[in-house]
């Protein structure tokens, strides 16, 4: 079990008093129900960072209710999947796992099972769960995580199944516990949802309509989390660069990191996803100027050809996206650059591949996040004929892979013999050595003791390992 921090119980609201006495009733019949010394709680998080983030909120108020956490489902008495619909391949890994849970529930029938996240805003997987996963109890969408105590509550007085996905609630509750998977670093959601609707994302679907936090409950946050010697904190939305639109207070999102910024302590500030249409100059000004902002900048981009980036309504072209990293590699000393991109969207030909491999080339990315297209129903682009195979879009996705692999390498080599300052994070089990990150967010692995995680270390660049780099503790 990794380490947990309690922050933000209950600030107000009446529904936040109903839901901790919900809590505490949970945790009186669950504390009846459980099998060991005291009522476990399994929760495995499938995702993005959005996702994360939900999940330290369930476990807050599991937490309240009195559970602790196990690694271990067999020994669970509420087993929690938030689940994924990003892609085809993350669904059917649910369902895999999910089916697995059957036999657990055979030789526990006392174990609570409940499904949530983005997959579960989807009535045809809700559908099938229910057709064919008696055994699950609850499920529940992204709009309902603010419900949990009522739905979890109402599963174990009335032992019936919950299924709690067609709410459509987009209020930000600002009330619910957050139980945080680490101590030096997390996530802050600064707005949820989406409103792009990028022809191939399922995203706007599922986590609904775009809207943003009150800056001051963001800044009291980070406040606190800096009070509590946090050293990371990432600012999180689908598209951050719209921040604050549809806020009674005007605000931007360079508004908010540059209050953030004058937050007095030793950490360091990130935020994602940025989107290539709203990337301000303003925004990057901001990050070249400020002291705790990362010199990093996560734009993906997708493809490298205007022709298919209209048909995604990314509503930018190739050489926007291009003026926009030429200004920020201008203005931002040390810049480290990272982005998504996918490969054989439908009606992509190699031409248009071929300008993605381009992109890459003349961007020099730092690292790449890399995706063959995945046909989510229900949205646009599912329609469109498409018509590659898939054997020939893994070749391309290869040679994309190669590329990026070679500049990766060349970028980490240049590196070697430079003093680094590395935010220690975790053991590299398989090297025994620690791993952490560089402000770059390249990964630095160095040999020592496990009391520096969670601390700031200098770390001299000895080696290049493709994409990552070794060092020596100074
Ligand atoms: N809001 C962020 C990230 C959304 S999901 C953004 O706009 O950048 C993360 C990444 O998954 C996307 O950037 C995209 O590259 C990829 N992705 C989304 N839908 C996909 C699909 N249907 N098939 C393949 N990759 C997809
Ligand atoms: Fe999906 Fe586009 Fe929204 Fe990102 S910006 S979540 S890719 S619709
Ligand atoms: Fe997946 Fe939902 Fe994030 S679909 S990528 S967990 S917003």
């Amino acid at each position: 079990m990794g380490e947990y921090a309690l922050a933000n119980i209950y600030q107000y609201k009446e529904t936040a008093q109903k839901s901790a006495e919900l809590l505490g009733v949970i945790g009186d019949i669950m504390n009846v129900r459980k099998r060991g010394e005291k009522p476990l709680a399994y929760v495995h998080t499938y995702g993005c960072q959005q996702n994360v983030s939900d999940s330290e909120k369930i476990k807050g108020m599991l937490y309240t209710a009195g559970f602790e956490f196990t690694e271990d489902r067999n020994e669970a008495d509420f087993i929690l999947f938030n689940t994924c619909a990003v892609r085809e391949h993350a669904e059917d890994r649910v369902f895999g796992n999910v089916g697995a849970l059957k036999n657990i529930k055979r030789r526990h029938p006392s174990v609570i099972i409940a499904l949530c996240g983005c997959m579960m805003e989807q009535k045809s997987v809700s559908d099938r769960i229910r057709k064919s996963y008696p055994f699950v109890n609850l499920v529940f969408g992204t709009h309902s995580i603010s419900r949990f105590p009522q739905l979890l509550f109402e599963v174990l007085v009335n032992s019936k199944k919950i299924i709690d996905n067609d709410v459509d609630d987009n209020t930000i509750y600002e009330d619910i516990p957050t139980l945080r998977d680490k101590s030096f670093k997390g996530f802050i959601p600064i707005m949820y949802g989406c409103d792009n609707f990028c022809t191939y994302c399922i995203v706007p679907y599922v986590r609904g309509r775009e809207r943003s936090r009150e800056s001051a409950a963001i800044i009291d946050e980070v406040k606190s989390m800096v009070a509590a010697g946090y050293k990371e904190i990432t600012l999180l939305g689908q598209n951050v660069n719209s921040y604050g639109k549809g806020l009674k207070e005007d605000i931007t999102l360079s508004q908010l990191l540059q209050r953030i910024d004058e937050i007095e302590g030793d950490y360091i500030l990130r935020f994602m996803t940025s989107h290539p249409k709203d990337c301000t100059h303003e925004l990057i000004d901001t990050i070249a100027n400020s002291k705790h902002i990362s010199k990093h900048l996560h734009l993906p981009f997708q493809s490298g050809s205007s022709r298919i980036l209209k048909k995604m309504n990314r509503r930018y072209t190739r050489e926007k996206y291009l003026d926009i990293i030429a200004y920020a590699k201008e203005k931002i000393e040390g810049l480290s650059l990272t982005s998504d991109v996918i490969v054989g969207f439908p009606g992509e030909t190699y031409e248009d591949f071929l300008e993605t491999l381009s992109l890459v080339k003349e961007v020099e990315f730092t690292s790449l996040y890399t995706f063959i297209y995945s046909r989510r129903p229900g949205t646009p682009a599912a329609e469109l004929p498409d018509v590659v195979t898939d054997e020939e879009k893994g070749k391309w996705f290869t040679e994309l892979l190669k590329t990026q692999e070679a500049i990766a390498a060349k970028r980490c080599a240049s590196m070697v013999g430079s003093v680094e300052r590395v935010l220690v994070e975790e053991v590299n089990e398989k090297y025994g050595l620690l791993s952490g990150r560089t402000s770059g967010n390249i990964i630095v692995e160095a040999q020592g003791d496990e009391s520096l995680i969670g601390t700031f270390r200098d770390v001299k660049i000895t080696e290049a390992r493709n994409w990552i780099l070794r060092g020596e503790f100074i």
